[in-house]
């Protein structure tokens, strides 16, 4: 079970209470409220959130809660547990940095043993999902299409299991790339490494290529990290 330290968090109705009603509708006022207090760590990990208590702390239906509890879930920010219903994301920055360092020791070598090998058509396929990162908003695809862009420069390495453990890994820092967004903004998907990286494989300067990998990964964990030191120092 979580640690709760009751003491420094908020009830659900002192956090209503402090948004106000400043949102154009019910689901809006009980998302960005729900995903501020969780990203301020006002609610704790492991909470669970009954639709019930709520819709009477926030004075809606069910129906917006609902509605606000599945784009919560897009965000990474709450899970749905069978028999628990809606339950506050569970991350760490043990957790994070855990993540960060496994996918750093896999990924630069999966990379390196694929860049001599990517074809012109794996490099089209990595610059289309460029592509449609730049166009794409919901948070769940934009995860999705990250993972399949890294995936497509390691597509060649040959190593049937090395793949298969960067693609779980990959798999699991999605929720650290939507918590991420959520805090930050989608600008920080850091599109310029995505297109440098995909450059220097294309041009087969695989020190370069893996170099700047290194960095977008050390970046992530980084900016992580610090969104947690800020977090835990205020509360
Ligand atoms: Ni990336």
């Amino acid at each position: 079970m979580p640690v709760h330290r009751d003491d420094d968090r908020s009830s659900l109705a002192e956090i209503a209470r402090d948004a106000g009603p400043r949102y154009r509708t019910a689901t809006e006022y009980v998302e960005a409220t729900l995903r501020a207090a969780i990203l301020e760590g006002r609610i704790a990990g492991g909470t669970a959130l009954r639709q019930e208590e709520l819709a009477d702390a926030f004075g809606v239906s069910r129906m917006p809660v609902r509605e606000a509890l599945r784009q919560l879930e897009a965000q990474a920010l709450v899970d749905f547990m069978p028999h628990r219903g809606a339950v506050v994301t569970e991350i760490s920055a043990d957790d994070a940095a855990d993540n960060y360092a496994i996918r750093m020791a896999l990924e630069p070598a999966a990379f390196a043993l694929s860049i001599p090998a990517l074809t012109a058509e794996d490099l089209d396929r990595g610059r289309e999902l460029i592509a449609e990162m730049d166009a794409e908003q919901d948070p769940v695809r934009l995860g999705e299409l990250n993972r399949r862009f890294h995936m497509s420069l390691y597509a060649r390495a040959g190593r049937v299991k090395l793949l298969a453990l960067v693609e779980q890994q990959l798999a699991a820092a999605d929720r650290y790339l939507r918590f991420h967004l959520a805090a930050k903004g989608r600008d920080h998907l850091s599109q310029d490494e995505h297109r440098a990286m995909l450059d220097a494989a294309e041009k087969r300067e695989a020190e370069r290529a893996i170099g700047i990998l290194k960095a977008h990964l050390e970046k992530a964990a980084t900016t992580i990290d610090e969104f947690f030191r800020t977090r835990d120092r205020r509360s």
